[in-house]
């Protein structure tokens, strides 16, 4: 695949995620988010792929006095530039675009380039955010440096949600006999890579209680998606058929992980293929200000 090919497909992944993300939010743990807001917040983001966060937030009757939201992927900052106001306008928000993302009202939405672990402690609102947003991004960075971030970028009693943290558990149906073998593989090749963690949610929480925050709410987030009479939903058939070339290319040198791709894409081209990761929705204040803890 080109490079323009790679990045049209992660595009087409994240706004394909969408759907099953939407399905998979856990309501209990939003509707503690939404009662804990302050009118207005300041938000930022960190890892905010095609900024599909921003239109979702509207949608839930939040409307950020501002938005700061980093990806490391600046193709993807650009789409993200692109897409959130159109996804706005869809869905009946007056989004002005600007060069750096778009506005509503008075609020500069804007989407940049870069680390987010260094970049969002640099921002003008630093210490002062109300809510830092980190949807399916864990996983993905040095756990200690990221909770050490959001201490620095929200305010005393600021919030975090993190929302679809993987948590180390991945089934395919229906059953193959090298599905132990291949997925062990799988997730322990995330937990090769530096930095990364394929029980990103458990390991959140034991962080959380060694630091005192305070924990305002934790729920099942499982991505589901399965076909219905032989058809996927959206655009989940394209979804799914990514998260098979991830698992392909992670475990290229196991036995029998070759057979094992080729059967699951050729169940996926039938429609007959199901697939479930684990994830929690986590939401937090790194700064420790107590509530009644709603928990589990
Ligand atoms: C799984 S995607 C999730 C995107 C978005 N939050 C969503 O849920 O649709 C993870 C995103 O994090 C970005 N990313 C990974 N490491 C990063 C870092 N250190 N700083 C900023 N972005 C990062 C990737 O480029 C990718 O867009």
């Amino acid at each position: 695949m080109t490079d323009g090919g790679h990045e049209h497909a992660r595009r087409r992944y994240l706004a394909a995620k969408r759907s099953v993300d939407e399905r998979a939010r856990n309501r209990r743990v939003r509707d503690r988010l939404l009662a804990a807001l302050p009118a207005e917040p300041r938000v930022a983001e960190a890892g905010c792929g095609a900024g599909l966060t921003v239109p979702a937030l509207y949608e839930w009757g939040v409307r950020p006095s501002s938005y700061h939201g980093v990806d490391v992927d600046a193709g993807i900052v650009a789409f993200a530039r692109h897409v959130a106001p159109r996804v706005l306008r869809r869905r009946g928000f007056d989004a002005v675009e600007t060069g750096r993302g778009c506005r509503v009202g008075d609020a500069d939405l804007e989407f940049a380039a870069g680390d987010a672990l260094q970049a969002l402690p640099a921002v003008d609102s630093a210490g002062e955010v109300d809510l830092l947003l980190a949807q399916s991004f864990l996983d993905l960075v040095p756990l200690g440096s990221a909770l050490d971030v959001a201490e620095a970028v929200v305010s005393p009693d600021g919030l975090v949600y993190a929302p679809l943290t993987f948590d180390g558990d991945t089934v395919f149906q229906p059953a193959h006999p090298a599905d132990d073998r291949v997925l062990a593989a799988f997730h322990d090749a995330i937990d090769a890579t530096p930095g990364r963690d394929s029980r990103a949610a458990r390991h959140v929480r034991e962080h959380l209680r060694e630091r005192d925050a305070h924990v305002e709410a934790v729920g099942s987030s499982d991505w589901i998606v399965r076909p219905v009479d032989g058809a996927y939903r959206e655009d989940e058939r394209f979804f799914l058929g990514c998260i098979l070339s991830f698992v392909a290319d992670a475990v290229s040198d196991v036995d029998g992980a070759e057979e094992w791709s080729s059967t699951r894409h050729a169940q996926l081209a039938r429609g007959e293929l199901t697939y479930v990761a684990r994830n929690h929705d986590l939401l937090f204040r790194p700064g420790g200000t107590a509530g009644a803890d709603h928990g589990e």
